[in-house]
């Protein structure tokens, strides 16, 4: 499977650093361009490959790494996405509560991305804390996993694992993934928390 990240801020930075100190290949993109991309694979090494927005759309699996109003202008680029697992990472905190008319800003997202499989996940930690060493002394970072499609969540969950996490999948958008969203304009239960799983039942 091959992978990119739209968004080459803070978190498209740290997604990219997870894959390169992994030495997994991944395209990024942002919305200057490739060229502006080249202090980062100079700084991250050959595993990160700065693309165009349309070159990472040939991706099977791709971040969304963008301010939440920026999702329309990315999705609206090509008109089907079908295929494509589309791994959500963007949090609607700036975004009025009556803007999101009462829904879930990932399901506003999966529908702009149309024919999509959208998965919920890398959003709950700080872009600093997102970019660490997943993998420390008997612990791992968990990262939670939200999806109406199983087979996709499962699959962000094993990317996840690769990159060092440790994935807790927590079901629908509208059922486990509700505290990973913006709720009344404030974080849900699962934003922003930092949690460890024991490896081995050690510390
Ligand atoms: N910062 C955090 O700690 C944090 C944590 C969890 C989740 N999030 C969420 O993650 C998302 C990104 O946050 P961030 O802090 O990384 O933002 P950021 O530093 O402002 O970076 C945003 C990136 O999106 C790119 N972009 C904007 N519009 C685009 C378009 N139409 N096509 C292609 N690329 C486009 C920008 O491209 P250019 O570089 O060319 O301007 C930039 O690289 C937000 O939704 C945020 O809520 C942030």
């Amino acid at each position: 499977m091959n992978y990119s990240i739209i968004g080459s801020g803070n978190v498209g930075t740290a997604l990219a650093r997870l894959f390169a100190r992994k030495k997994i290949n991944v395209a990024i993109a942002n919305s200057r361009g490739p060229k502006t991309l080249a202090s980062l694979t100079k700084e991250l090494g050959p595993s990160v490959v700065p693309k165009s927005v349309q070159d990472a759309y040939e991706a099977a699996l791709i971040f969304l790494a963008v301010p939440f109003p920026a999702h329309k202008d990315v999705a609206k680029q090509f008109k089907t996405w079908k295929g494509k697992i589309v791994v959500d990472v963007t949090n609607a905190l700036d975004v009025a509560p009556k803007e999101l008319g009462g829904r879930l800003s990932s399901e506003i997202v999966s529908k702009a991305f149309v024919g999509s499989r959208l998965v919920k996940a890398f959003n709950h930690l700080p872009a600093a804390q997102l970019g660490t060493n997943p993998s420390r002394k008997g612990k791992r970072q968990v990262v939670f996993v939200s999806s109406n499609d199983a087979d996709a969540s499962a699959t962000v969950a094993k990317v996840a694992t690769r990159l060092g996490f440790a994935p807790i999948e927590l079901g629908r958008l509208d059922q486990g993934g509700v505290p990973l969203h913006a709720l009344d304009g404030k974080p849900g239960g699962l934003l922003f928390q930092n949690v460890e799983k024991l490896i081995g039942g050690k510390s």
